[in-house]
């Protein structure tokens, strides 16, 4: 199973200058079963933005593309609507198990209408994609707050997608989360904790995220529970705010779930009208 992992496209003021239509063709150029887009895939939520990222995915020619929303695109009430008519609308969205003590802010649209419909700003799902004779289940967790960076994800709603997971057959999990679990910025996700817990309890293997705008790759291991994480953090794919590494880029995996993994960063620096693609096999 091949996996290419893009993030932070941040269609609008932060997108880069650099020519979309040769970084389709860079991406396209790979042997890809699935991509995983940890989002950010605006700058402002705005709709046109949306339509823009929508547009450049319907460019990658791979049938299992999974985005989560980032927390650019959480920015206004109605943000998440905009990520489900745009950009993925799941079957069944994760809602919480109880509306009893929750703590994330903005959860619901109005104090006064906890009632789990439209007024759910949320996007937790499951995704199962089989390849081969494999089946890959996609956790797809919502670490955003409305309207702020930092990150947090409500516990209630691991809960539920722990009573989802528990009845879904499958044989390998992996979680995508905007923000990162391990290392962390100036905007972190404040209870990463929790979500540890809950890799731990599913026997994760593999977590993808993005957010910070560099590239990372580092692995837990928790000697108690006797379970290791492998934390792959996609720098910017296609940003304009590039961070102190001075590069976008995106990953590509090859072989994930066996014994001959082979991992690649592909780091992409803007050159006028042309991009400069350096690849480099990592494992
Ligand atoms: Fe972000």
């Amino acid at each position: 199973m091949n996996i290419l992992h893009i993030s932070d496209l941040h269609f609008g003021p932060y997108h880069w200058k650099g020519n979309d239509e040769a970084l389709l063709k860079k991406i396209n150029s790979y042997n890809t079963d699935i991509v995983i887009n940890t989002g950010d895939l605006t700058t402002d939520s705005m709709e046109s933005e949306y339509c823009d990222a929508r547009d450049f995915l319907n460019g990658i020619k791979c049938d299992n593309i999974i985005s989560i929303i980032g927390n650019h695109d959480k920015l206004n009430k109605r943000s998440h609507e905009l990520f489900k008519e745009y950009i993925f609308k799941p079957e069944k969205l994760i809602y919480p198990l109880s509306d009893k003590r929750l703590e994330k802010k903005g959860l619901f649209l109005s104090e006064k209408n906890l009632v789990l419909n439209e007024y759910f700003t949320d996007i937790n799902y499951l995704k199962k994609i089989k390849i081969g004779n494999k089946t890959l289940l996609a956790v797809c967790i919502d670490s955003n707050i409305l309207n702020n960076c930092y990150g947090y994800v409500e516990e209630s709603i691991l809960n539920s997608l722990s009573l989802e997971i528990n009845n879904t057959e499958y044989d390998m999990a992996v979680v995508l989360i905007h923000h990162s679990l391990l290392g962390t910025d100036e905007c972190p996700l404040t209870n990463s904790k929790r979500v540890i817990d809950f890799i731990t309890r599913h026997r994760v293997g593999n977590v993808f995220c993005g957010h910070t705008h560099e590239s990372d790759i580092r692995q837990s291991n928790d000697i108690i529970n006797k379970h290791q994480f492998t934390q792959f953090v996609c720098g910017s794919t296609s940003s304009g705010s590039i961070s102190h590494q001075g590069y976008n880029m995106f990953y590509y995996l090859k072989n994930v779930g066996e014994e001959n993994l082979q991992i690649y960063i592909v780091k992409i620096v803007v050159k006028e009208d042309k991009l400069e693609f350096q690849e480099e096999r990592i494992i």
